[in-house]
């Protein structure tokens, strides 16, 4: 399928000739509507004229596409965006294209020089892409590009002035990928090289004939497409080539040791470790690059005073050995617990009074009472929590690295409300990831000598892969995809301000989450709220959804963990039956951020007579029968109870056999009906097969006539059997 831009509006800086009109041009014959941006200066910003943006309008036009003119400069940013609302009324894409040189030997550089090219490409593309951004971010899509240029990237001799300004732009870029990456606003930054008037000067005629402009455009048309989810690139095109760079970072060496002053002679001495690129990290945020500074701090205090070396630092990022790790079991931990405990896990996932069904969660006294199945992390999580990955061997790792990528739990008995429980651990496996390394850690926790649960932490280790390992594992729980399609079910819930404040007393103590000095140091504005915390908001909304919070139904579930939730924000649950499995996706209801992803949930059928269990025996006419019912006793259970008072049990057969079980209860509570075998006793049960059960339904055979004659076995109060008439004659009708 060909990239069309129908619908979008698109502003061209600097459009009146060179790379601009190109992508002017480009975009309109993708039916894109153009604003057509041009001072008409000449090449040092002198000079204005409409012509040149008129002249692109023209040629659009005459083509039959859609674009106006713009003759302002880019420094009244705000004047171009309201060309654009006020023909088209939206803008979508901005491309930051205008520019102009001044060269000069930097000695020479005068003020205006410096200023001028820095208000024409610097705070220019500030005050366009300002004025855009927030119709960008109401709508929840907008594209920009950036031009910066090789001369800024890599220097050039009378550039002074133009590279400061155009590797500017790439800063700014850069920013703008972070603050608009939750509201699909993608920044991507290019470093042209085509044939131009600004280039004719310093480039042989025949270079500027064949670089053509035209293959520079088709980049900026993809980057700016709604399918294109590149954001934050940098890339060299031209001459029909593109290439994407990158910032690349030596392993790099401590030249500090513990309480010893830093100085000069070290860093000399040190100078060639810390310039060499062998192994060298791709970091690709301040957050990723500012956690080995934080890194360096824990290394500095544990060398204890001796000197810091080379190794150690290697150590630090590389000291994985999976030969010599998988397998190993760590050391049994028991786990003390009881109700304060299973509560206080509960209003830390958000559980609360207000809600009545939650009751049976938050109190003690409640006759079912019982622990959230989610609980069960908390059981296995002090293995963890005690230091005990550190102490494995072949495992060599900063804990300040640790992330928890994602989480699998399975329950296989609802779990006690108190006990000492024990849990085992064992490294099931490492994965090399490159950027990082995973480690699949399985806990099993155990009453006395039965398995209550499985846990299977998968914890990706910042900086910690390249070690030459698999990159996938069989024993890997895997996160599921979410249906394409809307979901069956969403719940919204508010987290409170002091969510994560009340759920680290679960057990979780990292600082991350209440110390807003820790959470400065890892990159976030405030403490973040736990993922296993989120984790158990969406289980716990699926139990309510699809099991009515019976925790014996629960029986598994799988989450990735994305991205950190702010306490105080909402969580919106979205949820996709497929059978007996609830697919999940979480958002924060306020940025629409997926925090939690590939998740589900598993449940146990239920055990009475829903949908999925009505097909017991298989193509059995009376199922219709009982389905039907079913139906009526929720619609007017009630009433029936009245009138019966009593549980019928039904055996249905075929061809001899027992096919079928049934037990209709208008006895108890409002009526219900049970497939299958019914724990409980009926009064009187009826046999009956399939074809006779029909025939009394449908009138053709009378019940009576059926008892003598045998079609028709009754156990237990036969007086019972002249109620059936009310259900069969009055509630059995198809
Ligand atoms: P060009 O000179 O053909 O096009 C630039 C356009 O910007 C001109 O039409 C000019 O009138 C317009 N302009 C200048 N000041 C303006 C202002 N204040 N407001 C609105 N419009 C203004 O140059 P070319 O080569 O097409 O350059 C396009 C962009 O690509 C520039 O930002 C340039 O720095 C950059 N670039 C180009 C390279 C090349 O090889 N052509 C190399 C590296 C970067």
């Amino acid at each position: 399928m060909s990239l069309s831009f129908e619908g979008r509006v698109v502003l061209v800086t600097g459009a009146g000739g060179g790379l601009g009109r190109e992508y002017a041009l480009a975009f309109a014959e993708r039916g894109a509507s153009v604003v057509v941006n041009d001072l008409g200066a000449d090449t040092k910003g002198g000079g204005k004229s409409s012509a040149a943006a008129d002249k692109v309008v023209e040629e659009i036009r005459a083509k039959g596409g859609k674009a106006v003119a713009n003759y302002d400069s880019v420094e009244y940013g705000e004047k171009l965006i309201q060309t654009a609302l006020d023909a088209f009324g939206r803008i979508d894409i901005v491309v930051n294209n205008a520019g102009i040189l001044r060269d000069r030997s930097f000695a020479r550089t005068s003020d205006l020089d410096w200023d001028l090219i820095h208000r024409v490409h610097l705070r220019g593309s500030f005050l366009v892409t300002r004025a855009a951004w927030n119709h960008m971010k109401k709508q929840k899509f907008g594209r920009i590009i950036m031009t910066t240029s090789a001369a800024g990237i890599y220097g050039n001799f009378g550039q002074a002035n133009y590279s400061a300004a155009k590797l500017g732009m790439l800063g700014l870029a850069n920013t703008l990928v972070v603050e608009g990456r939750n509201y699909n606003i993608h920044c991507n930054t290019i470093a042209p090289i085509a044939g131009s008037r600004l280039t004719e000067t310093v480039m042989p005629p025949d270079l500027v004939a064949s670089l053509k402009p035209e293959y520079v455009a088709p980049l900026v048309l993809w980057l700016c497409h709604d399918q294109c989810q590149e954001n934050g690139g940098l890339f060299e095109v031209g001459a029909g080539w593109i290439g994407k760079l990158r910032w690349e970072r030596s392993q790099g060496h401590i030249v500090r040791q513990k309480n010893q002053p830093m100085n000069p002679e070290a860093v000399r001495d040190q100078w060639d470790k810390i310039c060499d690129f062998t192994d060298a990290t791709k970091p690709t945020s301040t957050q990723e690059s500012m956690l080995s500074f934080v890194s360096v701090l824990s290394q500095v205090e544990s060398e204890g005073g001796v000197e810091a070396n080379p190794t150690a630092a290697a150590a630090s990022t590389s000291g994985i050995n999976p030969a010599e790790a998988v397998g190993q079991k760590l050391p049994p931990t028991s786990f003390s617990f009881n109700h304060t405990q299973c509560i206080l896990y509960a209003l830390g996932v958000g559980m609360s009074t207000k809600d009545p069904d939650h009751l049976r969660f938050l109190y003690e006294g409640h006759p079912d009472f019982s622990c959230l199945p989610t609980f069960g992390v908390i059981l296995s999580q002090a293995v963890l929590m005690d230091g005990g990955l550190l102490s494995v061997p072949g495992i060599n790792i900063d804990p300040t690295q640790v992330l928890h990528g994602e989480h699998y739990l399975e329950i296989f008995k609802p779990l006690p409300t108190s006990g000492p429980l024990t849990s085992e651990a064992t490294i099931a496996d490492i994965l090399d990831k490159g950027s990082g390394a995973v480690i699949l850690f399985d806990v099993n926790t155990y009453q006395d000598k039965e398995l209550l649960c499985y846990n299977q932490f998968s914890v990706f280790v910042v900086g910690a892969g390249g070690f030459g390992g698999k990159r996938t594992s069989e024993k890997a729980k895997a996160a599921l995809p979410a249906p394409q399609r809307a979901p069956d079910a969403v719940v919204i819930d508010s987290t409170t301000r002091d969510q994560a404040a009340l759920y680290r007393l679960s057990g979780d103590w990292n600082p991350l989450h209440i110390d807003p000095s820790i959470a400065a140091i890892g990159g976030f504005k405030a403490p973040i709220l736990h993922g296993l915390c989120s984790f158990g908001f969406a289980a716990r909304h699926v139990l309510k959804q699809f099991a009515d919070n019976d925790p014996s139904r629960f029986k598994a579930v799988k989450v990735r963990f994305v991205k950190p939730v702010t306490p105080g924000q909402s969580l919106q649950t979205e949820m996709w039956k497929e059978g007996n499995r609830i697919h999940i996706q979480c958002k924060v209801k306020e940025t629409d951020a997926v925090v939690l992803s590939g998740a589900y949930v598993d449940l146990h059928p239920a055990p009475d007579a829903s949908p999925q269990t009505l097909t017991q025996g298989g193509g059995l006419q009376s199922e219709l029968v009982f389905a039907e019912i079913g139906r009526r006793i929720s619609d007017t259970g009630a009433e029936l109870v009245k009138k019966v008072s009593a549980v019928f049990g039904w055996e249905i057969t075929k061809d001899g056999k027992s096919a079928g079980q049934w037990t209709i209860d208008l006895k108890n509570g409002s009526g219900s009906l049970h497939s299958g075998p019914y724990s409980g006793k009926a009064d009187v049960t009826f046999t009956v097969s399939d074809e006779d059960f029909m025939a009394v339904v449908r009138g053709t055979l009378d019940p009576q006539k059926a008892f003598f004659s045998g079609k028709l076995k009754v156990r237990g109060n036969i007086m019972l059997s002249q109620k059936l008439e009310v259900i069969l004659k009055d509630y059995a009708k198809l």
